[in-house]
């Protein structure tokens, strides 16, 4: 009883106060100018005080969102959440007057105009979130007087200039999110005195210089992610340091090479892609000894030796991409670990026999350009054919042409050009032929954000303008590496290759969708055509069709058409996982045959060949072209960078 009266007058006692209670009239002003500012009143009504406690937007999950603290005898606006709602135009200096403001998510939204450098007097701040926004100008030095934060984004933005050197006044600095954040030049070396953080994002900005020592100290690093900036090599071996490192994506380094030194202590990797890095040297035994690694990608490096014994002693390990090393020796015959899902040992002068498991349920494997003995496998009409991968098929040559439907079934043009049915299911280390053997896909890499999207097609319902065939283009193959085609059994001569393209997961709403990068390299015959792809800029806009051009010379029967990711673009707007090559169509002509493929023989040398695997589910299939171990060239000598396609990775 006695107990029950003290709840009731403390009941009150808290009312009374509460009730007294009012938000700091300076800062509810500013609020509805925010309010008004950017049109927010429909989704964000305040008919009571904005710190009232039973708000609609007071709920952690609000969205808007506003939450206060009320422990003074005013209350202040200290969170303020407006995230995804595509808010638009400039940051209104009434922001900078909830000067309590602890957390701030304006994150994905269409933002423009600059940070104003009055960010800098809101110093209580320690979350900041302004990622996928459409910011431009200079990322403000003042940011460096936020000394609480904890956590700052401003990832997928267009900032210009470099990487304020205050940044390093950030000390209690835990995340820093600046990838695709328009930044270039160097990184500043104060960045050496974030000692507390431990998850860096900064891929796809033009950073230059040599790749930090310094980021060497960094030693509570967790997440590290640095591909496509036009930092140069070598990796420093004050990396060594990183112990904690669970995830560590570097890529797309130039001028000198790197070698895997560094690695030896980190034993919490997870995910390990060192990939375009100009790496060179052999991989040491003791990476067989990462037993968290789920994921490790060293493809388009230059490492030699072979591949470690160790590596069959993965037990979590999910994807192992090698492709486009000089890896050579004999393929570890236990190398299918337990979990294994995905092998690329293409474009490695690697030999050996298939490994036993190969044939596993929901596996897949990429051999292409290896000499690696496919024997048991080999359907003797084959052989013709595979001659033809080693350029020497010159009795078997008939085809001037060949026309690709990209990742959808067979269609004719208006123009009556037919296109070929490639709607495959390619895996995540994928070759395969089509029924004539007139052509040839490869696809390698993994989406490793979103395992579960589209697998390497995607499609649209939307209407493909600027083109009489909208058809062509709704569906495209993606790929988050590389992905090749090629031409099989070709008269040598002058050929034009047509690429046809749309930008058809990407849109140019006026919303933080629209406001996504896709960045790409295209090498024809070995040599980058082009640098930097940018389809929806080129076509001037998406879903738009766009067909670019090339010549090319066959001398050998083949053409290879590769498209590759370089780390640029940006990774995740408007899906997780929105980056890499995208091409909807292939016509390769000869330049004397006016486009039309005039000269096509049906009578072609037999298949290559595919293996089906059938699961339950009768899901797998996987075709493999193979370099057969005992064809080697004239002189005798194994013959594998021949054609050499990766040529251009090494400048
Ligand atoms: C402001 O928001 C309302 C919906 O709340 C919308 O109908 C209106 O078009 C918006 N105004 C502008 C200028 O975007
Ligand atoms: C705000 O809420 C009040 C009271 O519920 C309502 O009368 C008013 O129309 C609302 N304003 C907007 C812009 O939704
Ligand atoms: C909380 O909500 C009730 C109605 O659900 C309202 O009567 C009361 O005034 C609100 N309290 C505050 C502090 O806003
Ligand atoms: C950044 O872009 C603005 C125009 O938006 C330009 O005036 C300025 O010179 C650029 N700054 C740098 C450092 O490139
Ligand atoms: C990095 O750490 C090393 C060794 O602890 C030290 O000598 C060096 O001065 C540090 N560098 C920076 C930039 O802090
Ligand atoms: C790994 O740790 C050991 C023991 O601390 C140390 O001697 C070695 O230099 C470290 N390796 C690298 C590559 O940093
Ligand atoms: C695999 O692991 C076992 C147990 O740790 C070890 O004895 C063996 O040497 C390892 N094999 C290789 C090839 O590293
Ligand atoms: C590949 O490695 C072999 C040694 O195994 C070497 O002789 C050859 O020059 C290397 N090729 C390239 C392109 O680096
Ligand atoms: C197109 O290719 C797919 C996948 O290889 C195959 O399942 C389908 O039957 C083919 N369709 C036609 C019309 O040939
Ligand atoms: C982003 O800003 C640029 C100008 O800087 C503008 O052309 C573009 O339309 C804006 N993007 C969106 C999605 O609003
Ligand atoms: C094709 O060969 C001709 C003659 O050898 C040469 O002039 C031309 O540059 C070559 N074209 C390409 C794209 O390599």
């Amino acid at each position: 009883m006695e107990l029950c009266r003290i709840y009731f007058l403390l009941f009150w006692a808290f009312q009374l106060v509460y009730a007294q209670k009012t938000t700091d009239p300076n800062e509810v002003d500013a609020l509805n100018k925010i309010i008004i500012h950017w049109n927010l009143s429909g989704k964000l009504n305040l008919t009571t005080d904005p710190c009232s406690q039973n708000a609609s937007w007071a709920p952690e999950n609000a969205n808007p969102r506003i939450a206060c603290d009320c422990t003074g005898s005013t209350c202040h606006i200290t969170n303020l959440k407006i995230y995804a709602l595509d808010i638009f135009g400039e940051i209104p200096q009434e922001l900078f007057l909830l000067k309590e403001l602890m957390d701030l998510n304006l994150g994905q939204n269409v933002l423009s105009g600059p940070l104003p450098a009055e960010i800098g007097q809101l110093s209580k701040m320690q979350y900041l979130s302004l990622g996928i926004n459409n910011l431009t100008g200079p990322v403000p030095p003042e940011l460096g007087n936020l000394n609480k934060l904890i956590s700052l984004s401003f990832s997928s933005n267009n900032f210009n200039g470099t990487l304020p050197t205050q940044l390093g006044m950030l000390t209690s600095l835990q995340q820093l999110y600046i990838d695709s954040s328009g930044v270039s030049g160097p990184i500043p070396q104060e960045l050496a005195n974030l000692k507390a953080l431990q998850t860096l994002w900064a891929s796809d900005n033009g950073f230059t210089g040599i790749l930090p020592e310094f980021f060497g100290n960094l030693t509570e690093l967790i997440d590290l992610r640095l591909q496509g900036t036009s930092l140069e090599g070598p990796i420093p071996g004050s990396f060594g340091a990183l112990t904690k490192l669970v995830n560590l994506r570097i890529g797309d380094l130039s001028k000198e090479d790197s070698t895997l030194d560094f690695l030896e202590n980190q034993t919490s990797l997870s995910i390990l892609s060192l990939r375009n890095c100009r790496v060179s040297g052999e991989i040491p035994e003791r990476i067989g000894t990462f037993a968290k690694l789920q994921y490790l990608d060293l493809s388009f490096n230059k490492l030699t030796g072979q591949i470690p014994n160790s590596f069959q002693n993965f037990s979590l390990l999910q994807n192992l991409y090698l492709g486009n090393n000089n890896l050579s020796g004999d393929l570890p015959s236990n190398i299918i670990s337990p979990n294994l899902i995905a092998l690329d040992v293409s474009f490695n002068p690697i030999s050996g026999n298939l490994p036993p498991n190969f044939a596993k349920v929901g596996f897949s494997m990429n051999v292409l350009r290896t000499s690696i003995n496919a024997n048991s496998l080999l359907d003797r009409k084959a052989i013709g054919m595979l001659q033809c991968l080693q350029n020497e098929c010159t009795n078997q040559v008939q085809a001037s042409s060949f026309s690709i439907k990209c990742g959808g079934m067979e269609q004719t043009s208006s123009s009556g050009i037919k296109f070929d049915n490639d709607s495959e299911s390619l895996r995540a280390a994928s070759l395969y032929t089509n029924s004539n053997d007139q052509w040839a896909v490869s696809n390698t890499g993994n989406f490793i954000s979103n395992p579960n999207g589209p697998q390497y097609i995607v499609t649209t319902e939307t209407q493909i303008t600027n083109t009489l065939d909208s058809e062509l283009y709704k569906t495209a193959r993606i790929s988050p590496s590389s992905l090749r085609y090629y031409g099989l059994g070709l008269e040598n001569g002058k050929y034009n290759v047509e690429l046809h393209f749309a930008e058809i997961t990407m849109d140019d709403s006026q919303s933080w969708k629209g406001l996504g990068r896709r960045l790409f390299d295209i090498y024809i015959q070995g040599e980058r055509v082009v640098q930097d792809f940018n389809i929806q800029k080129e076509a001037g806009g998406s879903k738009r069709a766009l067909i670019k051009t090339f010549e090319a010379n066959v001398t050998k029967t083949i053409i290879e058409i590769h498209f590759f990711w370089a780390g640029k673009g940006t990774c995740c707007i408007p899906f997780q996982s929105t980056y890499g090559p995208l091409v909807s169509a292939i016509h390769v002509y000869q330049a004397s045959n006016a486009g039309f493929s005039a000269k096509r023989d049906k009578k072609r040398v037999g298949k290559l060949f595919g293996i089906a695997v059938g699961s339950a589910a009768g899901f797998l299939i996987m075709s493999s072209i193979f370099y057969l171990w005992w064809i080697k060239d004239k002189s005798g000598h194994m013959q594998v960078h021949t054609n050499s396609p990766s040529k251009g990775y090494f400048h």
